[in-house]
């Protein structure tokens, strides 16, 4: 327990895109996130009685220091207990990250309030360290298995680069992400998918409903575990590091995961080449065959996913992909500017044209990592 009066902090979290490298990351692969310029923000001071109080628009919970939270409240209350907080405090949550579409809100909500809390008890932790607090929140305590892709994006992010992360050896480097002056923007399309089953989380479904519905319900565990499955076939600790003969060793779905993470990997590094060499019609293709890996050999695609990658791409996009675990949530398009209006009208036809929820799509750019905004 902190003795000296706490002073009242404010932190900001971005969620992120993934541009390319996805279910990677629990491999030991590369991804190549950019953070967002939609983030959470956390507003972290002392409680005014013993107990945490957590407000978020009209949602609230109230609890002892170290009692469980279920819902929406235990990713914060998961984040205090993997930093050892042992002071009652008051957070109050505001964000413009659409929540379950597949843009991280919950790592943006993680990374805030760590962020937030680091500073606000001077606990001193670097960077790396509220990483992996977020990542315990996430997997211990939400009991989400998710792999780390989110947590980091959100405290590593650079304006105007995604980052190479290499979930092998740890590394992150920065490689610019700036396609407006070639004459392209990137597009979100938010299928609504999960947002509705999120819904429910946010009514007071027990813990990990919220992951669970961003990531299929299940799905993006079973992938997880047939991964590991097809590591161990192979003899391998980590999926990625099979080669693309070792794919004649498998059968079955252990083959389709794992032609999926041996062809992602590769799609990533021609991925990186291709933006150092300006070259962004190769970029706009290796987004779209990505799509095409999760939804025919990763089953991690939809319906809606499927029918905003193709409508984009009917209509002029350069690439497009779903991002993030699938299942729902967000498709990306890069899409040449004076094509962007085009883009976004075939795809909203397309949905009310397949009966599905009118989507929301808008501009991303690569903005920059979480940070402290107020201290008062
Ligand atoms: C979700 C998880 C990440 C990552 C992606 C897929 O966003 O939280 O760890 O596995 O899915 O790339």
């Amino acid at each position: 327990m902190t003795s000296h009066p706490l002073p009242l902090v404010r932190a900001a979290a971005p969620g992120r895109v993934n541009l390319i490298g996805e279910h990677l990351d629990y491999n030991g692969g590369r991804c190549l996130p950019i953070a967002l310029d939609r983030r959470t923000v956390a507003t972290v001071a002392a409680s005014p009685d013993g107990r945490h109080h957590l407000h978020s628009g009209e949602l609230a919970w109230h609890g002892a220091v170290g009692e469980r939270a279920d819902g929406w409240a235990s990713y914060v209350v998961g984040v205090l207990e993997a930093l050892g907080v042992r002071d009652p405090l008051a957070v109050t949550i505001r964000s413009d990250v659409p929540v379950g579409s597949g843009l991280s809100s919950s790592a943006a909500l993680e990374c805030a309030v760590a962020v937030a809390v680091n500073a606000c008890l001077a606990l001193g932790r670097s960077d790396e360290e509220l990483v992996a607090a977020c990542i315990a929140a996430e997997t211990s305590y939400v009991g989400a298995p998710t792999g780390g892709l989110d947590q980091t994006t959100a405290l590593f992010g650079r304006p105007g680069h995604a980052l190479l992360l290499d979930f092998a050896d740890g590394s992150r480097t920065p490689v610019p992400w700036r396609p407006e002056p070639a004459g392209l923007r990137l597009l979100v399309i938010d299928t609504k998918v999960a947002h509705r089953l999120a819904l429910g989380a946010l009514r007071g479904a027990p813990a990990g409903a919220l992951a669970g519905a961003s990531s299929g319900d299940g799905g993006y565990a079973a992938r997880r575990a047939e991964c590991e499955a097809a590591a161990r076939t192979l003899g391998l600790d980590r999926l990625a590091d099979a080669s693309p003969d070792d794919l004649a060793r498998l059968t079955g779905n252990e083959l389709r995961r794992a032609r999926h993470v041996v062809t992602e990997q590769a799609r990533v590094a021609e991925f990186v080449d291709a933006l150092v060499e300006d070259d962004w019609a190769t970029v706009g293709h290796l987004m779209t065959a990505s799509h095409a890996s999760l939804r025919d050999d990763f089953d991690v695609s939809c319906a809606e996913l499927d029918a905003a990658v193709e409508a984009a791409r009917d209509a002029g996009a350069a690439g497009a992909r779903m991002t993030g675990g699938g299942f729902g949530g967000s498709a990306i398009a890069l899409v040449p500017v004076g094509r962007a209006d085009a883009v976004e009208a075939a795809v909203r036809e397309r949905f009310a044209e397949d009966g599905y929820e009118s989507p929301a799509v808008f501009p991303v750019e690569a903005a920059g990592a979480a940070e402290v905004v107020q201290i008062s």
